[in-house]
């Protein structure tokens, strides 16, 4: 069982260690990266012994056991507990993925974990998420018509149309792509990243929207869209195995078509 050592210049500090009781038989050390803002100063990585015969199997299991047990000052986010609310996305032994489907077992020892890279820092583990929201905002995600929808059903789609969305609507907003891509880690401020970029071409793409031309011309800009150099770290780092490389993929192939 190695122990993780920081390098010397980090400004991460070594924190605190939880020893695990004495009846604990099996024990994985879970290292987790502090940073509290009332306290100030330089974040520092706690490590705690967990007893893994009495902890759920996923690394979101060690969190709560290590927050209802041992540490209750440790902040991070989840709700539905299974892969389908996105709140739990952090940064696992060097990638990012979803902590509530993220097995104890298939992580190190220790397991390092930090929050989602090139954010800032609330607290702990909770990433700010302000400006990831509303570039997501700002790709207008909802159905735009001029056209009204008929008196007595609502707008149809073929089954082929609706197949077009698979692969996209079951995005889950984690940030785990965007905060994967070097582009967005150096102009997050202009690119939109993976995720909104998904989320746009998921409004281009279905059938019933009737402004594609203004959202192509939303989009035709060099840095929104343009920043992306087909990287491809956020289709490998998306944990429901969605592509946002192919979607960005498809809208710069839009732009091209249109101008012929
Ligand atoms: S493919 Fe584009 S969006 Fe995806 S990681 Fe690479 S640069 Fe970022
Ligand atoms: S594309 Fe995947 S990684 Fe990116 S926000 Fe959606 S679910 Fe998360
Ligand atoms: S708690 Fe909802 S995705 Fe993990």
């Amino acid at each position: 069982m190695g122990l993780f050592t920081l390098p010397k210049n980090s400004v991460v500090q070594t924190g605190k260690t939880h020893p695990a009781p004495e009846s604990a038989r099996r024990v994985k050390i879970v290292q987790v990266y502090r940073w509290d803002p009332d306290a100030g100063g330089n974040p520092r990585l706690d490590t705690y012994h967990v007893d893994v015969d009495r902890c759920g199997p996923m690394v979101l299991d060690a969190l709560i056991k290590i927050k209802n047990e041992i540490d209750s000052t440790l902040a991070f986010r989840r709700s539905c507990r299974e892969g389908v609310c996105g709140s739990c996305a952090m940064n696992i032994d060097g990638r990012n993925t979803l902590a509530c489907i993220k097995p104890l077992s298939d992580c190190g020892d220790p397991v390092r974990i930090h929050p989602l890279p090139h954010q800032p820092v609330i607290k702990d583990l909770v990433p700010d998420l302000t400006h990831f929201y509303a570039q997501y905002a700002s790709v207008k995600p909802w159905i735009e018509a001029q056209t009204p929808p008929p008196a007595d059903r609502e707008r149809l789609q073929s089954k082929a149309e609706r197949a077009e969305l698979d692969g996209l609507h079951e995005c889950i907003l984690c940030a785990c792509c965007s905060t994967a891509c070097p582009s967005y880690w150096w102009n997050g401020d202009r690119f939109l990243g993976p995720a909104a970029l998904l989320q746009a071409y998921r409004w281009i793409a279905d059938s019933r929207d009737e402004t594609t031309g203004e959202r192509l011309d939303a989009l035709e800009d060099p840095f929104k869209l343009f920043r992306c150099h087909t990287i491809m770290n956020c289709t490998d780092a998306c944990p429901k195995g969605l592509n946002p490389a192919r979607a960005i993929a498809e809208i710069k192939k839009l732009l091209v078509e249109r101008q012929k």
